[in-house]
């Protein structure tokens, strides 16, 4: 029996996110939590004849504890998005309140879930989610993954249209780092099958990559970011995820994790001299089983991005851990 929580589920990636999790036949529990609407959201996705049942909880009469009960993941989209000119950073003030108290309420009834955090600045709301569950003395980096699959999705799809592949997904392109802006590296060097991106087109793919995200923010006009290809990047994410937990082999996919705690990760924390950064990480039944270096083969183009992504990620890392380990604010 796998339980699975979205918790922001009646938002613009939670909605999509939990019709695609209602549609997969990996779970058997969907549990919907959000501030608002998740009765109604729950009750709309009821009707489909797949096998999950479906519930939605509110903040009310503990809600959230009540949603996250001895969850087996919790996927968390929770928060607020960016508007035209917003940088991920920007969402930091709202957003690392909600998914700080989130991960309280899972450390105290789900100690085991998976987690996995979509909600920005992903680059410090999962040292955020890491330091809680630390000083609760039950954190798991092998449990804890921010997903960074939109932009390995978006890496497939561009670089297809430039390579002239009329079937993206049956492309592995690598990307590492972070996940907003400068510190989204793609290794193009590294796909498979292998291709060749003309020189001429090398700088606006790559700044297509780590900027996509920009370019749904700024089309929506005013209206959010992203919902629709993050809800699915988030749903293959926690797909892999539960077919590696049930014993599928094989199953590798990049994320954001605490790489000392992940076997193969500390030689790669030591390179980049950062503790959370994303690599391409094995699945299998304890989550994370192996963090795989791929910084041997870098061009000389890719190790210039890869410095600017690690002096962008050590300061968001910072700032979630510090926001983190603050004592709570005094109400006057
Ligand atoms: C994006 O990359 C929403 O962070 C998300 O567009």
């Amino acid at each position: 029996m796998v339980k699975a929580v979205v918790a922001g589920a009646a938002g613009g990636i939670g909605q999509p996110l939990s019709l695609l999790l209602k549609l997969s036949p990996l779970v058997d529990e969907l549990v919907l939590y959000d501030v608002v609407n998740t009765p109604g959201v729950a009750a709309d996705l009821s009707h489909i004849s797949s096998n999950a049942k479906v519930a939605g909880y509110l903040p009310a009469d503990s809600g959230v504890k009540t949603a996250f009960k001895d969850a087996d993941v919790i996927v968390i989209p929770a928060g607020v998005p960016r508007k035209p000119g917003m940088t991920r950073d920007d969402l930091f003030n709202i957003n690392a309140g909600i998914v700080k108290g989130l991960i309280e309420a899972a450390a105290e009834v789900a100690p085991k879930a998976f987690i996995l955090v979509i909600s920005n600045p992903v680059n410090s709301t999962v040292p955020i989610t890491a330091e809680v569950l630390r000083n609760k003395k039950i954190f798991n980096a092998q449990r804890v993954f921010g997903v960074t699959t939109l932009d390995i999705v978006r890496a497939e799809t561009f670089v297809a249209e430039i390579a002239g592949k009329s079937t993206p997904q049956g492309l592995t392109v690598p990307v590492i780092g972070g996940h907003s802006g400068e510190t989204i590296v793609p290794l193009f060097s590294q796909v498979t099958p292998k291709v060749t991106i003309p020189d001429d087109k090398y700088d606006a793919l790559v700044h297509r990559v780590q900027f996509g995200g920009d370019e749904v923010v700024k089309a929506k006009d005013g209206l959010g970011s992203a919902t629709l290809s993050m809800a699915y990047a988030g749903y293959r994410f926690t797909e892999k995820l539960l077919k590696a937990i049930k014993g599928a082999k094989g199953l590798v996919e990049p994320s954001y994790v605490y790489l000392p705690g992940i076997p193969g990760g500390k030689e790669i924390a030591e390179k980049v001299g950062v503790d959370f950064f994303s690599v391409p990480i094995e699945l299998g039944p304890n989550g994370a089983e192996k963090a795989v270096d791929v910084l041997g083969d870098l061009t000389a183009k890719e190790k210039t991005l890869l410095e600017a992504a690690i002096k962008g990620l050590k300061g968001n890392i910072e700032k979630g851990v510090t926001f983190a380990n603050q004592p709570p604010q005094q109400k006057l």
